[in-house]
């Protein structure tokens, strides 16, 4: 694209080419650390947001990313700076993550308006980082581009007794607790998986949340064409990091911010390529998140109807039995959207200057085993589906492609916690009412209720009936999945149980009827009866009196409307500072 701007019209001038003493301060502060005044004035300032920690294990490898970013950034003319921001590694963060996914955002979003900053990467791909970063980039309206941390290497593991097998993060995890609670797996063995699964810097490389969302900023139009693919560990990743830091010096001259490229059809582009991936729950809140913040209307029906037209084609671990590392050498995400062109809207702008569809054309599947042809989809149920009704009237999600089909119609009887400790600590008892019919509910687990909508939602089986080989119940939240998790679980009621949703009237022994072909979630209790309970219900007392998570609790949305907080809603950006 041609430039659209001259270095006289560089946001970063306002700070260092103006005549006043707070510009003399702000070029002598620059000068403190060993530039020239020439190196701010005459230069576009490229703020390198980095969410780098040493207790992030997804982004150990990001420091010296961000070396390759600066490289690019000023093979091209411009001057970087690096910033860095809230790490949220996965893993680590109690209670969970999601509770500062807007905090990471507001930071974002706060670092970009108050610096002399003209253009952005972001450094992120752990779960939350991806969607807080990009939010905070939309609000800030600056050009952006995102940078993925990358997806962690395979790893191998041999069992005694059993074949070699090719593991990853998250799903595993998950298969091999199951085994060792049914008493498969010895105590030795269990220790040792320790150091399996996650053999190196990098995101989950299962098509768990991470890989989710980072293919949809993809799509989006915000990252390099196939870089969501790339392991961490890869030269190429240091390669695609270099031209990040070289394209964004080109979009600042172009003026090419977000609000240019999310418009309706990159956002449905992106749901598109969550379907095809059969990707994690959670982009069905991140996603109407990012939405909202460019001021793009997209609902959960919207998802649903997208769902039920988009084939899971990606075979990748929980829908699959692949790892990101064959996606990549599969051709990637260009290859996987070649193969549902017929349902992106070609003609989006990107942040490589060209259209989606010049960005993909000539890039083809190169395994058809990892990205399925249409006519051979991973599931033709489609990835996600909205179910409805008297104990979700605002939605709940399900993905179908990790689900039994067995259970997709389904009634039994309620299971109630009020608790995930309630619920562990019964799960382990062997005489626990319930048997494989059951339907288990956990609730006060949502945005409000946890607080935060931590990854509850997988509840576990328990372990009387994993000992006889159950491996899957309908299980109903209004808690998160984890992304790299399976099972029949109906996930983000909506709304949830501790501001009053139905799911705070369901009490065990009720009947639960789940029938996602018709998308309908029914409590079969009486309208009479669930009024009386309504009238008896007394909201719990809010958890937090003070900080942050108190904030949180008051300005949440519910998981239907992303999760934001309310008065970070909508199109921005927040003006600039006045200085004086
Ligand atoms: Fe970081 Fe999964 S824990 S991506
Ligand atoms: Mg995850």
């Amino acid at each position: 694209m041609p430039p659209r701007k001259t270095l006289a019209d560089l946001r970063s001038r306002r700070w260092f080419a103006a005549t006043d003493m707070r510009a003399f301060a702000h070029r002598q502060r620059m000068q403190q650390m060993g530039l020239r005044r020439e190196d701010v004035l005459d230069h576009p300032i490229i703020a390198i947001v980095n969410t780098w920690s040493d207790l992030s294990p997804c982004h150990a490898h990001l420091r010296e990313r961000a070396e390759s970013v600066k490289r690019g950034v000023l093979m091209a003319g411009g001057m970087p700076f690096e910033l860095p921001a809230m790490s949220l590694g996965e893993v680590m963060v109690k209670p969970t993550t999601m509770l500062y996914r807007n905090f990471l955002a507001m930071e974002v979003e706060e670092l970009l308006r108050s610096l002399p900053i003209d253009g952005v990467v972001l450094l992120a791909g752990c779960d939350k980082t991806t969607p807080a970063t990009v939010m905070g980039a939309i609000s800030a309206g600056l050009p952006t581009l995102f940078c993925a941390a990358g997806p962690m290497l395979s790893d191998r593991y041999l069992q005694p007794g059993q074949p070699p097998r090719t593991v990853g993060a998250g799903t595993h995890t998950r298969m091999f607790w199951d085994e060792y609670q049914a008493g498969h797996i010895s105590e030795p063995e269990w220790v040792k998986l320790e150091a399996h699964m996650t053999r190196a810097p990098g995101t989950c490389n299962t098509m768990g949340t991470a890989s989710t969302m980072t293919a949809i900023v993809e799509a989006l139009g915000l990252a390099l064409p196939g870089s969501t693919a790339i392991p961490a560990m890869d030269a190429g990743h240091t390669r695609m990091a270099t031209s990040c830091g070289e394209r964004i010096v080109g979009l600042v001259w172009e003026d090419l911010k977000p609000a240019d490229l999310l418009t309706p059809g990159a956002f449905r582009n992106a749901a598109v390529v969550q379907m095809a991936l059969g990707g994690s729950t959670n982009a069905a809140v991140h996603l109407l998140a990012m939405a909202r913040r460019a001021g793009v209307a997209l609902t959960l029906d919207d998802l649903d109807a997208i769902a039920r037209q988009v084939p899971v084609l990606a075979n990748l671990f929980p829908s699959g039995d692949r790892l990101m590392e064959d996606f990549h050498y599969a051709g990637g995400l260009p290859a996987l959207m070649d193969r549902v062109r017929a349902h992106l809207s070609l003609g989006e702008m990107t942040v490589t200057g060209r259209t989606l569809g010049e960005n993909i054309d000539g890039r083809h599947s190169l395994d058809d085993e990892t990205i399925r042809p249409l006519d051979r989809p991973v599931s033709a149920d489609g990835a996600l589906a909205v179910v409805r009704g008297n104990l979700a009237p605002d939605g709940a999600v399900m993905k179908v492609s990790a689900a039994s089909p067995q259970l997709l119609c389904h009634e039994g009887r309620a299971l109630v916690f009020d608790s995930p400790a309630e619920m562990v600590a019964q799960c382990n008892d062997p005489a626990l009412d319930c048997d494989e019919t059951t339907v288990m509910v956990l609730r006060y687990a949502g945005p409000v209720g946890a607080p935060g909508m931590p990854e509850w939602g997988g509840l576990p089986i328990p372990k009387k009936l994993l000992a006889r080989g159950v491996r899957d119940m309908v299980r109903i939240s209004d808690a998160r999945m984890s992304g790299t998790h399976y099972g029949s679980c109906v996930l983000h009621v909506s709304p949830e149980a501790a501001v009053g949703g139905p799911l705070a009237l369901v009490r065990t022994g009720d009947r639960i009827r789940l029938d996602v072909p018709a998308r309908s979630l029914q409590l079969l209790v009486p309208d009479e009866e669930l009024a009386q309970r309504r009238a008896a219900w007394q909201p719990p007392p809010p958890a937090a009196t003070r900080g942050y998570t108190r904030l949180y609790q008051q300005h949440v949305t519910q998981a239907h409307e992303g999760c934001d907080f309310d008065f970070l809603q909508g199109p921005g950006p927040n003006p600039e500072p006045a200085i004086f």
